[in-house]
């Protein structure tokens, strides 16, 4: 996690860099800090603990001016959010200055190797020792000592550096963290993502592993590390500089719910009707798979939960679904005949990765669902679809979440369609049901008031459980996740029948249970788990297209329109995440920016 930037050019580098650590913030948010080549002809490095906000306020006390420096904001991992802890690192000669995306690994050799030669740390972190080995290493050349310090640096980091012997110039190498290079006829820029640097350009290099790249005002040049030269292509980036504005609404969040219906309908229509995935797609012989692994962390692996339900009911082929985490260590039982789905919003996720590099060094065939074009997940594996989702700046995801449901549902009509599991007049049925999911889901944010009205009954619960029965339960999964993400109320999902056996027993008065049901031949069995939590005190919303026959005060309802079970996820999930985001409103909390989380989880 932790986001940089950096920036070399003819403007005022302090504002391009804080501007663009404003879009890099998602990635992390504990302090940040800039370093700035400047008319002092030393490093100015301001950095603080806390929000961009601090930041801010430090440099409005100690106002720097630059056309060069560097940016980062962070994520902690090693040594607690502090002032000293937050990057730039600056080596003890106050030569070289770096930001740091990643972790290394062996910092604690490398720390006490160059200790024993006399350097004192002053930062609890790992990063520092970039820094301070890159000046251990230095003989005048920097590029020469970047390549140095890569081949001692074990784990993942994305860096930008510094040097003051070369106060026009900024050095960004990567190893398994990204970094794109951005180039405008007023400057060159460095940054983690695509949005820290839209304002400026939408022509962007993506760096590969172990590629070195250096930045004056008016060139960008690429080595390998036996520095030799290399010829990259740049690609032209179609997100708008305003996607990734909040366009008048309070949250990013909110925002990105609203704009479900044009990404589900944009999605759709890449997924399923044109393009470059549909040609892809169609060379993938599905009869060759015997079974298929869908790997991913936090809301994605919940989206493959849902496909679970769908690809297994759609194309009679068994479904696993794992945690990235746990599947890259388990040994999994795969092999050619498997076809592995990994999905990510961000293309980056640390464990996913491993998962997809796992899979593939056991021969399975792996099919990325990714938002982030030129990804590593997009770029690593065999085939990807990309969601169009546009970015999504809000940690907590939502239209990502959407769009690789639209995307795992078109996948399992067209598998279950070759496998000859559908009649063709049935696959035109459930094509047009996910046809018309972006219009079905206007029709839910149309109410958004009467949602909004539910949720503030509900700020002061301290438990919030959630039920559903089969394609239910995989969307209740989502709908907790999402609630304690930015609500901070302890929060649980269920299968409806599971709570008996043990959840039961925490279920009291001041508790709500949100029930879902979408299933009609399992409407009546939620209902009984309904009248079991009601009589015993609890809350109880139900979220679904079934109607509530019997009206009972100890139940309210958000009604959801018809639609066919399989999607139903698609619709419940957009009434939760309306449900989770007022009642985190409603508390007052920084719902884009949630304690302790960041948006991209590159590391382990
Ligand atoms: C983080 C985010 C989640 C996201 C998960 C996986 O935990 O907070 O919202 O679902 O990472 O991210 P990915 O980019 O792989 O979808």
């Amino acid at each position: 996690m932790c986001g940089i930037i950096g920036y070399v050019g003819k403007e005022d580098a302090v504002s391009i860099i804080v501007e663009g650590l404003k879009k890099l913030e998602y990635r992390g948010y504990d302090s940040a800090g800039i370093a700035v080549y400047g008319a002092s002809g030393f490093f100015d490095v301001v950095k603080q603990k806390g929000r961009l906000a601090s930041l801010e306020a430090g440099l409005a006390d100690n106002p720097l001016t630059a056309c060069i420096g560097i940016g980062h904001t962070r994520w902690a991992t090693h040594g607690e959010p502090s002032d000293i802890n937050s990057h730039p690192h600056v080596g003890n000669q106050s030569k070289v200055a770096v930001v740091h995306n990643g972790i290394i690994e062996n910092y604690k050799q490398l720390k006490e190797n160059l200790e024993h030669s006399g350097i004192v740390f002053s930062s609890q972190t790992d990063s520092e020792v970039i820094a301070q080995l890159a000046e251990h290493y230095y003989n005048g050349d920097i590029m020469e000592t970047v390549i140095k310090i890569s081949g001692r640096l074990e784990g993942s980091y994305a860096l930008g550096i510094m040097c003051v012997d070369e106060p026009d110039m900024l050095v960004a190498v990567k190893k398994d963290s990204p970094l794109i290079i951005g180039v405008s006829k007023n400057g060159n820029f460095i940054a983690s993502d695509v949005p820290a640097v839209l304002k400026h350009t939408n022509e962007v290099y993506y760096l590969e592993d172990r590629e070195i790249a250096v930045l004056t005002k008016d060139s960008v040049q690429f080595y390998d590390m036996d520095k030799q030269p290399i010829q990259k292509t740049p690609e032209t980036i179609t997100w708008s500089f305003d996607s990734a504005e909040k366009g008048g609404y309070e949250h990013f969040m909110l925002k990105e719910i609203m704009e479900q219906p044009k990404v589900l309908r944009d999605t759709i229509n890449s997924a399923t009707v044109s393009g470059e995935c549909k040609e892809n797609i169609e060379n993938l012989d599905i009869s060759r798979f015997n079974k298929i692994v869908i790997t991913a962390c936090g809301s994605a692996y919940n989206a493959g939960v849902v496909a679970k339900y769908v690809f297994e009911q759609l194309c009679r082929l068994s479904v696993e679904v794992e945690l990235a985490s746990e599947f890259r260590y388990k040994d999994a039982i795969i092999d050619s005949k498997t076809l592995v789905i990994l999905i990510s919003q961000s293309g980056e996720t640390a464990d996913t990765i491993a998962a997809m590099r796992e899979a593939k060094s056991k021969g399975a065939f792996t099919l990325a669902i990714v938002n982030v074009v030129g990804s590593t997940i997009a770029k690593e594996s065999d085939l990807c679809l990309y969601t169009a989702a546009g970015p999504e700046i809000a940690v907590a995801t939502t239209k990502a979440f959407s769009t690789q449901l639209a995307i795992l549902y078109a996948l399992a009509v067209r598998f279950a369609t070759s496998l000859g599991k559908l009649s063709s007049e049935t696959e035109n049925e459930l094509l047009c049901e996910i046809k018309a999911l972006p219009e079905k889901v206007t029709e839910i944010l149309k109410h958004i008031d009467s949602i909004q009205k539910v949720a503030s009954s509900y700020v002061g619960y301290k438990s919030i459980f959630f039920i559903g029965r089969n394609i239910d339960y995989a969307i209740a999964l989502e709908g907790s996740l999402k609630l304690k993400e930015i609500s901070y109320i302890h929060s649980e999902a269920y299968a409806g029948g599971e709570l008996k056996h043990g959840t039961i027993s925490l279920i009291e008065e001041n508790t709500l249970v949100v029930a879902i049901a979408n299933c009609e031949r399992l409407y009546g069995k939620i209902m009984s788990n309904v009248e079991q939590v009601a009589s015993r005190g609890a809350s109880v919303l139900l979220i679904g297209s079934c109607k509530n026959d019997e009206p009972d005060e100890r139940v309210s309802s958000i009604v959801l329109p018809d639609v066919h079970e399989l999607f139903s996820p698609s619709l419940s999930v957009v009434a939760l995440q309306l449900l989770s985001y007022y009642v985190a409103a409603n508390k007052g909390l920084d719902i884009d920016k949630p304690r302790n989380l960041a948006k991209s989880v590159t590391v382990e």
